[in-house]
């Protein structure tokens, strides 16, 4: 059964920097809270009218076919990872395949959050194992700032995200050294609200709980009312610290299972790209793991928490820094919103 390997890589982030200084025009922080409790300095958002989560996925998608040595008539299937498509639906994949002028090809969007890029890597390495296709492009991509608070109110979750998109090419190689060893998927919906975004929604058995008010709500516009926006209800909510704790257990184990499934140890590994959660959940899994510094590769001091980009935008970074070589044995590991975590083991 052949094994998928990344044979092309790319990625896109805005030109727009904001540092956390930049922020305190809009709210009550310091670049000191901010660094303190996240790591984060600055992070990338996209221009207000030219740039969105589709489009900053199609040019990284240009780069990451490029590199594959291939042109986009080639790619057999899409896979879109976002929590912020441009519409409602369609999806974004969609997208892509009419901007790239693709064959009439399969697009799945993936709604998993942070851990969405790694869950769309498992969906994309069945078909490339069942040698259904040959060339799959897995995107993540999001773009936040359309959708945060940045009063005051919203501070605790507004400082965290930042926008930027990166991508695969996913072939089938035969190289029994190569390719990816194995992915690991899994959720917990206990607590699906303490991570999340309500609105626009359908859950209206939830409305007296709070989450969203429709007393003046006429039936058929439940989705969105006027009170959602007048009450803020149209922003993402974040229990910050149960996220925290649950994420510095599940990172390492589900990096264990990926480690103990192929037989290998933390010690084995040369590069550990973790999602860009937050900078002291990535140094707790270090320490808990034993790994060195030179095996954990950390970007969110630039770009904040980019959810479903944040995998791919910091492997990308560090195979274009030279951090990984042919034959590296290389874990990627997600936790987010639902929650939903996973891992993929490779050997590049
Ligand atoms: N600037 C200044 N002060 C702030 C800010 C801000 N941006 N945000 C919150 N505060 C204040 C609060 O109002 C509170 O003030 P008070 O004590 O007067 O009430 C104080 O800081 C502490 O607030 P907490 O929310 O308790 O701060 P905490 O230490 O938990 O840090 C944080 C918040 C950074 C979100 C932390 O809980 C965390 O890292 N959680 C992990 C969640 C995470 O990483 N989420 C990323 C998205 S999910 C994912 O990708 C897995």
């Amino acid at each position: 059964m052949p094994r998928s390997i990344i044979a092309g890589i790319g990625m896109y982030v805005p030109k727009n920097v904001y540092t956390n200084k930049d922020l305190m025009q809009y709210m009550d922080t310091s670049d000191e809270w901010i660094v303190e409790r996240t790591g984060i300095r600055e992070r990338r958002f996209a221009d207000r009218k030219g740039e969105t989560t589709a489009t900053m996925g199609i040019e990284a998608a240009k780069v990451a076919i490029e590199r594959a040595g291939i042109t986009p008539q080639d790619i057999d299937f899409i896979i879109f990872a976002t929590l912020s498509p441009d519409y409602y639906f369609p999806g974004c994949g969609v997208l892509v395949q009419r901007a790239l002028q693709m064959k009439e090809i399969g697009a799945l969007d993936v709604r998993n959050q942070c851990s969405g890029f790694v869950y769309a890597l498992s969906v994309g390495d069945q078909y490339i194992r069942t040698g259904t296709y040959k060339n799959i492009l897995v995107i993540g991509s999001e773009k936040h700032s359309f959708g945060l608070d940045f009063s005051t109110r919203g501070r605790n979750v507004s400082v965290i995200f930042g926008d930027g998109a990166a991508a695969v090419v996913l072939q089938p190689t035969e190289d029994p050294n190569r390719g990816l060893l194995s992915t690991h998927l899994h959720s917990d919906g206990n607590d699906a609200e303490i991570l999340a975004m309500f609105n626009p929604g359908t859950h209206a058995n939830y409305w007296k709980e709070g989450l969203a008010d429709f007393d003046e709500a006429p039936v058929g516009q439940m989705f969105m009312s006027h009170s959602m926006v007048e009450k803020a209800q149209l922003f993402p909510n974040m229990d910050g610290q149960a996220v925290f704790k649950k994420a510095v257990v599940k990172f390492p184990e589900v990096i264990m299972e990926a480690l103990r499934t192929n037989n290998y140890q933390p010690s084995d590994l040369k590069l550990l790209v973790p999602h860009q959660a937050n900078l002291r959940i990535s140094q707790f899994v270090q320490h808990t793991l034993k790994l060195r510094d030179d095996q954990v590769y950390n970007n969110i001091q630039r770009y904040g928490n980019t959810t479903a980009a944040s995998v791919p935008i910091a492997l990308c970074e560090a195979w274009q820094e030279g951090k990984i070589q042919p034959g590296d044995l290389v874990c990627l590991a997600a936790f987010g919103s639902g929650f939903t975590w996973a891992s993929a083991l490779f050997k590049w």
